[in-house]
């Protein structure tokens, strides 16, 4: 049985992510989506906000998990006994950062695969940045990020945190 993580910040989870989630929940017996606390980097969204809205927002197939971890992710993969290791690639953009994590990544755990996964070319320009930097401008975001995440800026909004 092969058990696939799907790592990232999720800081917020965007229509991108959830098209790779699907892709992967086709491949894989089991997937986990895992998102990393990061001590170092501080994000917009909580942990809790953003593990809930993943819970909220991805669909309800009984082989992908929610989760988060701290520390690396081929040690994570390890205590999940994961032999996969998923990421996006949207762009050319993205290939360098991409292909320097899958390699050191390698060095660090020679059994674990990275595959990389292609969203619709529709979300190739989609970054959580990207729905961030337009949600807290004001901008429409709904045609990009699952509903629970809209509505979470639209509340967020009217809270009045957005000029
Ligand atoms: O969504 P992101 O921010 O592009 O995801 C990046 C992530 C979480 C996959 C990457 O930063 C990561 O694996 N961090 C955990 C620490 C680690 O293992 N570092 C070495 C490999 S990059």
């Amino acid at each position: 049985m092969t058990v696939a993580i799907y790592p990232g910040s999720f800081d917020p989870i965007t229509n991108g992510h959830i098209d790779v989630l699907t892709r992967a929940s086709k491949l894989f017996k089991r997937v986990i989506i895992a998102v990393l606390v990061n001590p170092s980097k501080i994000p917009f969204l909580p942990l809790n906000d953003r593990i809930n809205l993943i819970k909220e927002s991805i669909p309800d197939l009984e082989n992908i998990e929610v989760d988060s971890f701290e520390g690396l992710t081929v040690e994570y993969a390890v205590r999940k006994d994961a032999q996969v290791l998923i990421r996006g690639l949207r762009a050319v953009s993205d290939f360098e950062h991409e292909m320097q994590m899958a390699q050191i990544n390698k060095t660090l755990n020679t059994e674990l695969e990275t595959i990389f996964l292609v969203p619709r070319a529709e979300y190739s320009f989609l970054s959580s940045s990207l729905v961030r930097e337009v949600a807290l401008l004001g901008g429409d975001v709904s045609h990009i990020v699952p509903e629970p995440v809209n509505r979470y800026f639209t509340t967020y909004k009217k809270r009045g945190n957005i000029v």
